[in-house]
């Protein structure tokens, strides 16, 4: 077992983990992360993508299940979880996929909107082939992929009239809210298994 220390969600975590264990893995089953989803487990969906900070701390999108949880130690991760204000707000992205509908089965969204955020981050005006190369890494077997590509361009407007960037402000967790499928409740203990605590 390897200690590591993650942010999430603008909580941290310190950890034992098995030094095989998938990023993706480790926020859903360890940190309850449950909007983080497993697509195709071999780096070619994009659903699991979240952000987490590079070497020079900048937020980048990431395959989690391309990530080993011993490479996150030490970064900060933001999830689908993660991204609305401290008031439930929802991201410009997220506000705009729900406006154009840009889902149907909903289960490359959370991927989807990450990559997206990423994308916006990045390039604040991309033209719709900008937005579709951006996200190209992100598979939608349902809608055909016209509405995301409005939806990103709704959401860089949006973002464009706010005066802001599409990088998610700090999000303001409450201790012990985090890391647990139902907010507030105690993790279902594993027997033999410490569970991670928010760091002090
Ligand atoms: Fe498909 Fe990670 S689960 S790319
Ligand atoms: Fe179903 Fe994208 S909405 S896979």
């Amino acid at each position: 077992m390897t200690r590591i220390s993650i942010t999430v969600d603008g909580v941290g975590y310190d950890d034992d983990v098995e030094p095989r264990t998938l990023l993706v893995h480790h926020l859903r089953e360890r940190l309850g992360k449950i909007g983080t989803v497993v697509g195709c487990d071999t780096s070619n969906c994009g659903a699991c993508t979240v952000l987490m900070t590079d070497a020079d701390g900048e937020l980048v999108a990431v395959k989690s299940c391309a990530v080993l949880a011993v490479q996150a130690d030490g970064r900060q991760v933001t999830t689908i979880e993660g991204l609305a204000g401290p008031d439930h707000t929802l991201h410009p992205v997220q506000q705009a996929f729900h406006e154009r509908h840009a889902l149907q089965c909903g289960y490359c969204t959370p991927g989807m909107i990450m990559a997206a955020v990423d994308l916006l981050t990045e390039n604040p005006d991309p033209s719709d082939a900008e937005i579709r190369e951006g996200l190209e890494g992100n598979l939608c077997r349902c809608t055909g992929y016209q509405n995301i590509v409005r939806a990103v361009r709704d959401a860089a407007d949006a973002l464009h009239a706010a005066g802001r960037s599409a990088a998610p402000a700090p999000p303001t967790v409450e201790a012990g809210a985090a890391g647990t499928p139902d907010a507030g409740l105690p993790r279902e203990p594993v027997p033999g298994e410490a569970i991670p605590q928010p760091v002090p």
